[in-house]
């Protein structure tokens, strides 16, 4: 059994987008549970979009067992357990049916909440729509629906600090109230280390910018740089 069971679609998004929370809630004693999506390990030869990537993130061999590594540790520096899901990312899916993937990818969630019974269910809201947050969250969400488990779903960074747009739901589900949460200066530093963990990462994330902790230190105290950090995540209602 876990108390909660978080779905990152890829290695970096729990952290970045709700880490703090993992973090302090872990340091409260509870079993956190993180399984990322689409970690699996392409085969090559790699698309020529998948190469540019690889470039940018300065991988070129296996890039994403070099990803991992980097996420068990940022899941150790938040106190949390990370399990790696087998699905692609999507700049590594060509030709596949993507219904497929969606619907393989809900079937898991079914048996990870019925192997782990959490009390809780955390994924993303897919705010910037990326293709693999909106199938991750709609999966997460079908599961969460099927298995009766209550649902959160979390602000994806850095993607909510220029967006506030939230996807429709699938199943007729509606955005309930937003949730603040306010977690410990340890919580928090927690998470900074960890981001900071996710070295292959960090030029992308950049995007010409600050570095990404920066960036989510200004984002959580606000546009008015209030004294408290904090991450937002939403209920989901009927
Ligand atoms: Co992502």
């Amino acid at each position: 059994m876990v108390d909660v069971l978080a779905v990152s679609p890829h290695l970096d998004d729990a952290a970045l987008s709700c880490g703090a929370t993992l973090a302090h809630w872990a340091a409260e004693g509870r079993d956190m549970l993180v399984y990322t999506a689409f970690a699996g390990l392409p085969e090559p030869p790699f698309p020529p979009a998948a190469q540019r990537f690889h470039e940018l993130w300065d991988l070129r061999d296996d890039p994403v067992r070099a990803r991992r590594a980097e996420d068990t540790e940022a899941m150790g520096a938040l106190g949390v357990k990370g399990v790696h899901g087998p699905f692609l990312d999507a700049i590594y899916r060509e030709g596949g049916d993507e219904a497929d993937v969606a619907g393989e990818l809900e079937r898991e969630l079914v048996k990870l909440v019925e192997a782990y019974r959490p009390r809780l269910v955390l994924g993303c809201s897919a705010l910037g729509r990326h293709k693999d947050h909106l199938m991750a969250r709609d999966a997460t969400v079908r599961a969460a629906v099927t298995t009766g488990v209550p649902l959160r779903l979390w602000e994806d960074l850095p993607y909510g600090i220029w967006t506030r747009e939230l996807p429709p739901l699938p199943l007729g589900r509606e955005w309930g109230p937003a949730v603040v949460i306010e977690p410990s200066v340890d919580a928090w530093r927690a998470k900074r280390d960890a981001v900071g963990r996710y070295l292959s990462q960090h030029a992308m994330l950049r995007y010409g910018e600050a570095p990404i902790e920066e960036q989510l230190d200004r984002h959580a105290r606000g546009p008015v740089g209030g004294p408290v950090f904090a991450e937002q995540m939403w209920t989901v209602v009927p």
